[in-house]
């Protein structure tokens, strides 16, 4: 399963980058609000940084200034991914775009008749929420089954990147499941590392190798 990480945040990118944990990058309006950015130049460098996809949403509505927005983008590098919503215009912007060899995301993706909708648009990826699914009492995970589901039942291409990851469970339940793809805040990745049994057995070493003055350099 690779990881996106979901912000539009420099130096959190750098510090997974560094490590190996960066697949690629998603951002979206509300990340890029939060950096105080300027979309293209935060963008841009967030595309120097990493080598994978980096999905940068456009801001229009309708599909003609949906694909000219994303031609703008796709200037900015090679490894730019058009992240449109999941909407009839954002469809139609996702067809010319694809047909032109360009890779979309299509995202806000709520339902397994919109993943349906967005793979035969050629979507490279579909992003359903899980989160937001969560908050309305809804169940994420069972759309990410259903949209496995339907994508391997007629060889859809498209990857499932699931988005809206708040804990480490929403992470190892869509690695149960099959999803192509994770996209979590920094905060989340690293919580993944965390076990109270390894903080435990960790101190437990740490006291054994100060009563036996345990050296090695
Ligand atoms: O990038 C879209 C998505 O990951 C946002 O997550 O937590 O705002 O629902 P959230």
């Amino acid at each position: 399963m690779k990881f996106f990480v979901d912000t539009a945040e420099i130096d959190a990118i750098a510090e997974l980058n560094d490590l190996g944990m960066v697949d690629g990058v998603t951002t979206n309006p509300s990340l890029i609000k939060k950096s105080g950015r300027d979309i293209i130049e935060v963008t841009k460098e967030i595309c120097a940084l990493v080598d994978g996809p980096v999905s940068a949403e456009v801001t229009a509505i309708d599909a003609k200034t949906m694909i000219a927005e994303g031609r703008k983008l796709l200037e900015i590098a090679d490894n730019i991914t058009v992240k449109v919503p999941l909407t009839w215009d954002g469809l139609q912007a996702c067809k010319a775009l694809t047909d032109d060899g360009h890779k979309v995301n299509v995202t806000l993706c709520f339902s397994a008749n919109q993943a349906l909708l967005a793979a035969k648009a050629g979507a490279t990826f579909i992003s359903p929420f899980i989160g937001r699914l969560d908050d309305i009492n809804l169940d994420g995970m069972e759309l990410i089954e259903d949209i496995r589901t339907i994508y391997d039942n007629y060889g859809f291409d498209t990857e499932i990147l699931a988005a809206s990851i708040r804990s480490a469970n929403h992470v190892l339940d869509c690695a149960r499941l099959g999803a192509d793809v994770i996209t979590a805040p920094p905060a989340v990745i690293k919580a993944l590392v965390n076990h109270p049994l390894t903080d435990k057995g960790l101190a437990a070493f740490l006291a054994d190798i100060k009563a036996a003055d345990i050296k090695i350099l």
